[in-house]
């Protein structure tokens, strides 16, 4: 793979081209699974300009959730049986009824601008290469259409932030149906905004290039930290609106950011057809419990009735069989491909997408099963 030549370089949003990252290069090509993804965070650090590297790494309040989700699925441990032939292992899977590579999906997150010129377009091109599914987010910075045009095979999805005006989230909805994406992430814990001390120290500038493109009005992106949404309900979003959605959508409605068995079963109830635990990345409500404490109790209150998805914290393919073994029918990962983004654009999504699957193969391996669906709770020690 070649690297990125450097007169691309474009100075608008900051993102200042491969500056020369010979650790990760000299190494296979452009991979990341000769090291682990620490060390690419690290050089997206250092590759990014230092509100765009905030508005990343960002938790709420004292980081402390997402700090957490981190450590609870590396605290967690392996059970693995040995023996079995794993010599045909596999990690294709599939989500609601469709064929994927593995069960890591790219998370939806916002504002790719921030980190590389080519915003979402590019991320979806990422996740082409790497066969992944890539989720876009409703403030993303290039139009739906565009992202769709860049889908292989690998289903996309797209995930929505209810706005008040119904009027304009069903033309949004008949949009995203009519681009081909193929499920609706509706995100159900984020009716206000949290708070940021580390953003708001050194917050990214609204500008006129970097606008949420798929929202009304198309607004300059702010940080979900602006001090304008102080006090305010964004993004009006209960049981009620939940109901009208799954009535009103083309395509299957999935609840992401639910913490609990009950709320998880009401969510089923009224016709979602997967819930995806998730506590945002520990953007918006701090010192919730972790991903990996919240996974058994929705898997067990779900019953079977509907898939569960788990994000939050995933680094590792010994993370991902962790959550399988819990009852996950798939992780997603939000911040790993955005370094990789950052790094090295599309390539860099793709190499981190690729090494994730690599490492998920291996796990499973090591763990004595050949397929995700092996991974049983008893893989993991109580
Ligand atoms: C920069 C950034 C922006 C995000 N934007 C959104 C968003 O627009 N909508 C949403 O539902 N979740 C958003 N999330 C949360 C992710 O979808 C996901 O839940 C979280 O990042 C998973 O945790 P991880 O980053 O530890 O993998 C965002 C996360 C990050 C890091």
């Amino acid at each position: 793979m070649h690297l990125r030549d450097r007169s691309n370089d474009d100075p608008s949003c900051g993102w200042r081209g491969n500056t020369g990252f010979a650790t990760l290069q000299q190494i296979s090509g452009w991979r990341v699974d000769s090291y682990d993804l620490d060390q690419l965070e690290k050089e997206a650090e250092t590759k990014l300009p230092p509100p765009s590297w905030a508005f990343c790494v960002t938790g709420a309040d004292d980081e402390i959730t997402s700090i957490e989700n981190v450590s609870a699925w590396r605290n967690l441990r392996l059970r693995p049986r040995v023996l079995n032939d794993i010599s045909k292992a596999a990690t294709e899977t599939t989500v609601l009824g469709q064929k994927i590579a593995a069960p890591i999906l790219i998370a939806p997150t916002g504002r790719h601008k921030l980190f590389h010129p080519q915003g979402e377009r590019e991320t979806a091109r990422g996740a082409a290469l790497a066969d992944a599914v890539y989720v876009m987010a409703t403030s993303a910075n290039v139009p739906l259409e565009e992202v769709a045009k860049e889908r292989k095979n690998a289903p996309q999805w797209f995930q929505l932030y209810l706005f008040p005006e119904h009027d304009e989230v069903e033309r949004l909805i008949d949009r995203v149906a009519a681009a081909g994406f193929t499920a609706l992430a509706l995100t159900v814990d984020n009716q206000v905004y949290g708070w940021s001390p580390r953003q708001a120290r050194i917050p990214f500038e609204p500008r006129d290039d970097i606008r949420n493109v798929n929202m009304p009005g198309q607004p300059m992106a702010r940080t979900a930290y602006d001090a304008s949404f102080r006090g305010k309900v964004v993004f009006p979003t209960t049981w009620r609106e939940l109901e009208w959605l799954v009535k009103r959508s083309p395509i299957p409605v999935i609840c992401k950011g639910v913490m609990r068995g009950d709320d998880a079963r009401r969510c089923v109830d009224l016709g979602a057809k997967a819930v995806m635990v998730s506590n945002h990345g520990g953007r918006h409500l701090d010192t919730t419990i972790t991903t990996a404490q919240a996974l058994p109790d929705v898997v067990d209150a779900v019953k079977g009735r509907a898939e569960v998805y788990v994000d939050g914290g995933i680094r590792r393919g010994t993370d991902v069989v962790k959550a399988l073994a819990l009852g996950a029918r798939a992780v997603m990962v939000g911040r790993p491909p955005i370094w990789g983004l950052a790094v090295n654009g599309a390539e860099g999504v793709a190499a981190v997408m690729r090494h994730l699957q690599e490492d998920l193969l291996r796990a499973m391996q090591l763990c004595g099963i050949k397929t995700p669906s092996e991974a049983a709770r008893d893989l993991v020690a109580s």
